[in-house]
């Protein structure tokens, strides 16, 4: 698949080196068109540019901006492939203290960006899974890490899950794209006990079943 990464920081890179390991065309989007053509020679991407030529063509995009910066950048998406599926990243946190979540009324951050930009298929994804996690892969001792997938168009919803398991992971289908309003607060509890209280990133959320 052709998927370009928005936003090539810690999330962005790690999933997209790993993606291109997998075989895919991996193109790296940034505000910086230079700092992209470094940092796609440096995960083995095929192409580095501004968000806007890295999204042309695109099967599917990788949202791993902040929050704050979403509006500025969908709208340098605005004309996205039709159809493409955009896989949701983001956790839509107030400002870099981290410390509170946007609160949307019968919404989530996910549902904003579907939106804000109609014309391509959100599923909210690997929110929940930390940067070192996604840098060194989800294996915890035999046991993958889940990822909640979340999305209203079943086929993009089973191609992010496909692309989870490519890597990796053990995906887990979470309903649709109004799931993100539950799954958002849950990457707001790994984050405090991460950070807040001290048990560091490398963890990861298991759903068990029987
Ligand atoms: N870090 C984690 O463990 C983790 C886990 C799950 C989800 N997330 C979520 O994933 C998203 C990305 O997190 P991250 O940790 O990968 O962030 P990061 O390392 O800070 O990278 C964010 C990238 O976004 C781009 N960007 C575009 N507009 C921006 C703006 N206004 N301000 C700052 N950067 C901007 C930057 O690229 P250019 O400057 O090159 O354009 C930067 O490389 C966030 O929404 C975060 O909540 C993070």
């Amino acid at each position: 698949m052709k998927i370009a990464v928005i936003g090539p920081g810690s999330m962005g890179a790690g999933l997209g080196r790993h993606l291109a390991a997998a075989g895919h065309e991996v193109r790296v989007g940034s505000r910086d068109a230079e700092r992209a053509r470094e940092k796609a020679s440096e995960i083995g991407a095929s192409f580095g540019g501004g968000y806007h030529e890295a999204a042309a063509e695109a099967d599917a995009l990788l949202l791993t901006i902040p929050w704050w910066g979403v509006d500025e950048v969908l709208g340098e998406l605005g004309d996205a492939p039709s159809g493409a599926v955009l896989i949701d990243v983001t956790n839509p946190y107030k400002d870099d203290t981290f410390a509170e979540l946007v609160e949307f009324s019968g919404s989530s951050g996910a549902e904003e960006i579907q939106r804000k930009v109609p014309g391509v298929r959100v599923v909210k994804a690997w929110n929940t899974v930390f940067a070192p996690v996604v840098a060194s892969g989800p294996d915890f001792g035999g046991q993958a890490a889940s990822v909640f997938v979340a999305g209203d168009d079943a086929e993009a919803k089973e191609t992010v899950m496909r692309l989870a398991r490519e890597l990796g992971y053990d995906p887990v289908d979470a309903g649709p794209l109004s799931s993100a309003r539950f799954i958002e607060p849950l990457a707001g509890l790994m984050v405090r006990m991460a950070y807040g209280l001290g048990r560091g990133p490398n963890q990861a959320l298991k759903l068990l079943t029987r």
